[in-house]
């Protein structure tokens, strides 16, 4: 991340977190796992925004789950087994970013078919990350730092990845957005792969 984007992360759980009654309330009915992750992930974004010196304020969900962010402020949360984080920026030093962690296991039977295609990608040799999984997580980092400049729907049909040596390129098959007059045709990212989890990151602008 460049120094502009601001980072707090957690191997697990945090006890005692404080949220908002308004941030409580969208966990209310929820299962105990989906409380965990969404009270660290918040635990997280709070930590975050306050290395950018900002003040506390409730971090709730918009209409399509993606966080609806203090006006001025980018950024992108993400939660895993044993891992939760969250990125922001000032949106007059970054455009969008989005970040994601997956256990760096097999996908699932059936869900490679849906999110690998022939001219996605590379596998960089002797990394011990298994490829199918590491293409996931790069595209849903793509896909956290598009809705927020998009507001639209991205299917993984619709981005090719090409992966590097701890970085990749996503090129876009579908219109992208308009950044600064210029349409947007594809993103960048990096990733790792460590402590059994895989870490996708990418930044615009
Ligand atoms: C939204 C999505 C990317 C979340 O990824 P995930 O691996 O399931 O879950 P993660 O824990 O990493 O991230 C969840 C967080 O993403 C954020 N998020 C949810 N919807 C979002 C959206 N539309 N835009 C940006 N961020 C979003 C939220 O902060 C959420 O955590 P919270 O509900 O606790 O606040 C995924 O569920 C999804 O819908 N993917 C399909 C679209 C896609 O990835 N297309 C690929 C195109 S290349």
């Amino acid at each position: 991340m460049p120094p502009t984007v601001a980072i707090a992360e957690v191997f697990g759980d945090v006890a005692d977190v404080e949220l908002f009654p308004e941030e409580q309330a969208v966990i209310a009915v929820a299962i105990e796992g989906r409380r965990r992750e969404f009270t660290t992930g918040r635990h997280c974004a709070h930590l975050a925004l306050s290395r950018l010196g900002l003040p506390r304020t409730p971090l709730l969900p918009g209409p399509s789950r993606a966080p609806m962010w203090p006006p001025g402020i980018v950024g992108s949360i993400t939660h895993c087994e044993g891992y939760r984080a969250a990125a922001v920026a000032h949106a007059q030093d970054i455009g969008s970013v989005g970040i994601d962690a997956e256990p760096n296991q097999p996908l699932p039977e059936g869900v490679a078919r849906l999110v690998v295609f022939d001219d996605d990608y590379t596998v960089p040799a002797g990394y011990g990350v298994h490829a199918d999984r590491l293409l996931f997580c790069c595209k849903e980092a793509v896909y956290k730092a598009w809705y927020p400049l998009t507001g639209r729907w991205l299917g993984f049909e619709d981005v090719r990845v090409r992966i590097e040596e701890l970085r990749f390129t996503a090129k876009l098959k579908v219109p992208g957005p308009i950044l600064d007059g210029v349409e947007v045709t594809g993103f960048t990212g990096r990733w790792i792969a460590r402590d059994r989890l895989i870490l996708a990151a990418v930044v615009v602008g």
